[in-house]
């Protein structure tokens, strides 16, 4: 007897009219016609179901506070990065604790089960990283948060940053962060990567970095850390964030660049939603998309994941944190419309942000933890095309969150018609 099985399901290998037992909270059994009985039975109806979505870059200490103490309205990374600093003294630990737990349940509504949230740590008070440490032990049954201890103001030009990154860290923040191109120099950039990837090697930790969020072709920090990363064995233990100064590089040199990343089995995250709306701020026209090269980088062997990095805060005013939405921009700005390069994109956003977290337990599959959600849609490029809602989502074989299907009833005069969008 089993606690529950999905019937008819649809698999993201194509698969079609599967069954997934589940018992004590794992998947027991994938296969058609399932011979076995459980305390519920769901029927998908030839709907996807999908392991859980992954936010690979996110921040959850400024989530939510769009607004205050006012809005963006240049739109600029740098007129963010200023209200953040206002917003800084008058924030406590209990408004930031409210602010991610709130982001959680929207999160986990939308089918997100994992989250890498970088936290500011130049603030002297570290209250960011006391109230997430806090979220990640509130919703550890419910959703993993990965923490980077994040220099927001630079680890060299902040002038406490290296010994409160080393508190934060102390603290038990996971993952060593990074903002290189935001140092005084090219040079002290160099420096504080060589600097926060021995710290990682030291500790044992990963590494995230905000690595070229620019639009300067000569920023190649992440030139630096692909060969940190093979100087201290870090292979496949380092990711580059946005990477956007890639877009506008000379493609001589990323020939070369790209070989570096590959031996250093470096992860890629781009940030589709905000790299579109911050890069190439300084252009006329034509104006830059930003976005970092995610069609190349996969074609040479690199993981690529996308992130959601901002919902409702000082960078970007928008957002419901639906990584379904992250992937629909990412393969709109790439030029990835192809259906292997959508699910590329779907990817982005399931397995390859697990990969880029270093999820063991990730997946469908026999023995792994049920986590899973049910989509109303029947593959990935329909998931994309409709961001449809979560019908059900599982952790660990429990209904953690669920959500009605949405159709619509016309009444054009004859008999009423109700659609859903799908062929
Ligand atoms: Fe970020």
């Amino acid at each position: 007897m089993l606690d529950l099985i999905l019937r008819r399901a649809n698999l993201t290998d194509g698969r079609t009219g599967i069954d997934i037992g589940v018992a004590d909270g794992r998947i027991a059994a994938i296969e058609p016609a399932l011979a076995a009985e459980a305390g519920r039975e769901i029927d998908a109806t030839g709907r996807l179901v999908t392991p859980p979505f992954v936010d690979s870059h996110f921040h959850l200490d400024s989530a939510l506070s769009v607004g205050r103490p006012r809005f963006n309205e240049s739109g600029t990374l740098l007129e963010g990065i200023k209200i953040w600093g206002e917003l800084k003294p008058a924030i406590t630990t209990k408004d930031i604790y409210d602010r991610a737990l709130k982001l959680c349940h929207w999160a986990i509504a939308k089918g997100t089960l994992a989250i890498r949230s970088h936290v500011d740590i130049c603030d002297d008070r570290l209250l960011a990283v006391d109230a997430l440490l806090a979220v990640r032990e509130t919703m550890k049954s419910f959703i993993d948060i990965q923490l980077v201890a994040f220099p927001q103001d630079g680890y060299l030009r902040s002038p406490n940053a290296k010994k409160n990154l080393a508190e934060a860290l102390a603290r038990g923040v996971d993952v060593v962060g990074g903002i290189p191109h935001f140092e005084r120099t090219m040079a002290d950039g160099a420096l504080a990567v060589a600097d926060l990837c021995r710290i990682a090697a030291d500790r044992g930790l990963m590494v995230d970095m905000h690595c070229d969020e620019s639009d300067d072709p000569l920023s190649r920090h992440v030139e630096t850390l692909a060969a940190e990363t093979v100087r201290h064995g870090l292979h496949g233990r380092v990711t580059g964030s946005h990477l956007t100064s890639m877009h506008s590089m000379d493609n001589y040199y990323v020939s070369k660049l790209f070989a570096l990343m590959r031996e250093a089995k470096l992860n890629a995250v781009a940030n589709p939603l905000i790299n579109i709306t911050l890069q190439g701020r300084h252009d006329t026209y034509p104006k830059r998309r930003g976005m970092t090269r995610v069609k190349e980088l996969l074609n040479a062997g690199i993981n690529v994941s996308f992130g959601h990095d901002c919902v409702m805060d000082p960078w970007y005013g928008l957002g419901s944190h639906d990584m379904l939405e992250v992937a629909h921009m990412g393969l709109h700005v790439g030029h990835m419309t192809g259906r292997d390069e959508m699910r590329a994109c779907f990817a982005a956003v399931t397995t390859a942000g697990a990969k880029t977290l270093g999820l063991s337990d990730y997946g469908l599959e026999v023995g792994k933890p049920a986590n899973m959600v049910v989509l109303q849609a029947a593959d990935q490029v329909e998931a994309l095309r409709l961001r449809p809602v979560r019908l059900h989502v599982f952790r660990s074989g429990h209904e953690i969150a669920t959500t009605p299907a949405v159709s619509a009833t016309l009444d054009l005069g004859g008999a009423e018609t109700t659609i859903d969008f799908s062929l």
